[in-house]
């Protein structure tokens, strides 16, 4: 039972120079195979603890490690362990993208990794630019060759920090089927992204990250029952319903000719009740679309709980 997590976090605080509180004590524990979003705001302090497990960013204070390797202390074995797409590039090397590849599995220790370079290239769709200088590609092209140089060691953990921020949608779906095969396989993923719906698709536990700490953490199929109870149901009449009876109009979210929809919370109103009291109103019911929950609404629940929990 006492299986090594894969990403042990434990009061962990970062004030950057200047005295600006980016982690406030996060305590996460990520364990091996699992497909974990890590969501929050701009500037709640995703990036900071992710730079913290690379190694790129110091912590103040606080244990972080890798299957349990300390990330400084440890560093070279916590590293070899972690795969890292980084949000932003901070240099662009002078190399062209095979020789990017070659050099950070040189990093790695591996000299003979051509095999594992052509396939990652081909699953980026990087092939035909392979031997283009770095320098010369596009961003979204860019972003292909930080995925792969992230994979080139074939790590344990990857960390998925914005991946798909100005990828064209075919590659992002190629990147998805791919990360998802990684995962199969065993590997732990831990994805950034503002694209709520990507997570909702990919995830199976969600940290949020507010203000530098965890304000929810939870299986994704919880945390969607939890945010947002209601669901969002509706209706096209024939003609326009006028004259809602009171107990739906406190339901009402929006009307326009003969479509009305309604926030339906399973706890106060029953969905049957609803119909039985639609299906009594002088116009026809001739379309119904119910709304299932989403992760974009109990994302912006649970901020703003905290913000009202804060005043
Ligand atoms: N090098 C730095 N020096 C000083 N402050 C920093 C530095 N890097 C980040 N910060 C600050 O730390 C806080 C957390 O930033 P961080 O980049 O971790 O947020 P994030 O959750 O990744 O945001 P985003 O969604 O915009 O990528 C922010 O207030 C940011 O301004
Ligand atoms: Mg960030």
């Amino acid at each position: 039972m006492s299986e090594i997590p894969a990403i042990h976090i434990r009061g962990l605080r970062k004030t950057y120079a200047g005295g600006l509180l980016a982690l406030a004590g996060i305590d996460l524990d990520v364990q091996p195979g699992e497909f974990f979003g890590l969501l929050g705001p701009n500037g709640a302090g995703k990036s900071t603890l992710i730079n913290i497990l690379s190694g790129v960013v110091r912590r103040s204070s606080g244990t972080a490690e890798v299957f349990g390797f300390d990330v400084e202390r440890e560093y070279r074995r916590s590293r070899q362990l972690l795969g890292v797409v980084p949000q932003e590039l901070a240099y662009d090397p002078f190399f062209t993208v095979r020789e990017f590849l070659r050099w950070q599995s040189g990093y790695f220790g591996l000299r003979h990794n051509d095999k594992w370079i052509d396939e990652l290239m081909a699953e980026m769709d990087l092939a035909s630019k392979a031997d283009t200088n770095l320098r010369m590609l596009s961003g979204g092209m860019k972003r292909r060759v930080l995925i792969a140089q992230a994979l080139v060691h074939r790590p344990p953990v990857v960390v998925l920090d914005e991946p798909t921020a100005g990828v064209d949608v075919e590659l992002r779906q190629g990147l998805w089927r791919f990360i998802r095969r990684y995962n199969a396989e065993g590997h732990t993923v831990i994805l950034t992204t503002h694209y709520l719906e990507e997570a909702e698709e990919l995830c199976d536990r969600i940290a949020i990250l507010q203000n530098g700490q965890v304000v929810a953490l939870d299986q994704k199929e919880a945390l969607l029952r939890r945010g947002s109870s209601h669901r969002i149901l509706t209706v096209t009449f024939d003609r326009d319903p006028d004259g809602l009876p009171e107990v739906l109009t406190d339901l009402l979210l929006g009307s326009s000719e003969a479509v009305r929809t309604f926030r339906v919370s399973s706890g106060t109103h029953p969905l049957g009740d609803i119909l039985k009291i639609l299906q009594e109103l002088p116009a026809e019911i001739i379309d119904l679309h119910l709304q299932e929950p989403r992760l974009e609404d109990a994302f912006t629940d649970i901020l703003q709980q905290q913000r009202d929990d804060g005043d």
